[in-house]
């Protein structure tokens, strides 16, 4: 497995692979890797012929600057975890490499971004369609490889490639859990061990939700999510919706014919964490 910093060299690499013949597969991360991550870059071996982790922390897509200050940065502990996987190049290009000068790019999702993680993160999707798009541009892969824990972010990036024509086929991977059921992602790591041992009422919540549904309506069931959680002392929900999995928009009723899908945001302590359940 190679790391590279730098664009020419990347370039030149991928260059190479594709004159044998392989396709490539491309796993977009901000580093501070667990499972999670782990099982988009097996997908991608499975699935494509030669794959690439970029490693990049995007600050325009972090609308606290605290948050962007608090994530869990150490390029080597990621580079060690990646030897192991199929990944066979690392891209982990400086801040001046993905932007020469400032993006001011202003991209539109409609009410897509407007909603939950739009509605709370003012910004932030627009950062995030800003890095995703200049990595393909850079990679220029013929699969990306995304979890579906960030459910909302998946449907930015699809609504992405749509927009632009882009050549690349999106991969949605299932949410990784830990083995208590709380979703992997890289803030975990910055739980207490008493926040990390309550941050599984999340998880529980939502598993128990799932199973409401015969005996409450979208509303009542959105009411006793949120109360619920708020009753731990740790967590405090900043929103939970049951939405339509295509358009993100609010369902009202178990009987609209859409896939729905219950979306949270909780802070614990300084630490926010999303998860998101199928009900079915
Ligand atoms: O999901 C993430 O880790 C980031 O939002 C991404 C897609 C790597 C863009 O910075």
């Amino acid at each position: 497995m190679q790391v590279v910093k730098h664009i020419n060299d990347l370039q030149t690499i991928l260059d190479g692979k594709r004159e044998e013949g392989l396709s490539i597969g491309f796993v977009p991360t901000m580093g501070a890797l667990h499972n999670g991550h782990l099982s988009l870059v097996e997908q991608a071996g499975q699935q494509t012929g030669f794959v690439v982790v970029s490693i990049f922390v995007n600050p325009t897509q972090f609308n606290d600057k605290g948050d962007l200050e608090r994530y869990p940065r150490d390029l080597q502990k990621d580079v060690d975890l990646l030897t192991s996987t199929c990944c066979q190049l690392v891209f982990a290009p400086e801040s001046d490499e993905i932007y020469p000068e400032p993006d001011t790019r202003q991209f539109n999702f409609g009410t897509l971004e407007q909603v939950m993680e739009g509605k709370f993160r003012p910004g932030h999707f627009n950062g995030v369609a800003q890095v995703v798009s200049r990595l393909f541009d850079l990679v220029q892969p013929d699969k990306a490889f995304f979890g579906q824990k960030d459910f909302q972010q998946l449907a930015i990036i699809n609504e992405m490639v749509r927009k632009l024509k882009l050549p690349v086929e999106i991969i949605a991977c299932p949410i990784i859990r830990e083995s208590d059921g709380l979703a992997m992602s890289s803030r975990n790591m910055l739980l207490s061990p008493e926040q990390r041992k309550n941050a599984v009422h999340i998880s529980a919540t939502l598993f128990e939700a799932a199973n409401k549904i015969s005996g409450s309506s979208v509303e009542e069931l959105c009411k006793w999510v949120t109360n619920r959680i708020n009753e731990n002392e740790y967590l405090d929900t900043e929103y939970f919706e049951i939405v339509d999995s295509v358009t993100l928009l609010p369902v009202n009723s178990w009987d609209e014919p859409c896939v729905k899908v219950g979306c949270i945001a909780v802070h614990c302590g300084k630490i926010r964490l999303i998860d998101n359940i199928e009900f079915k």
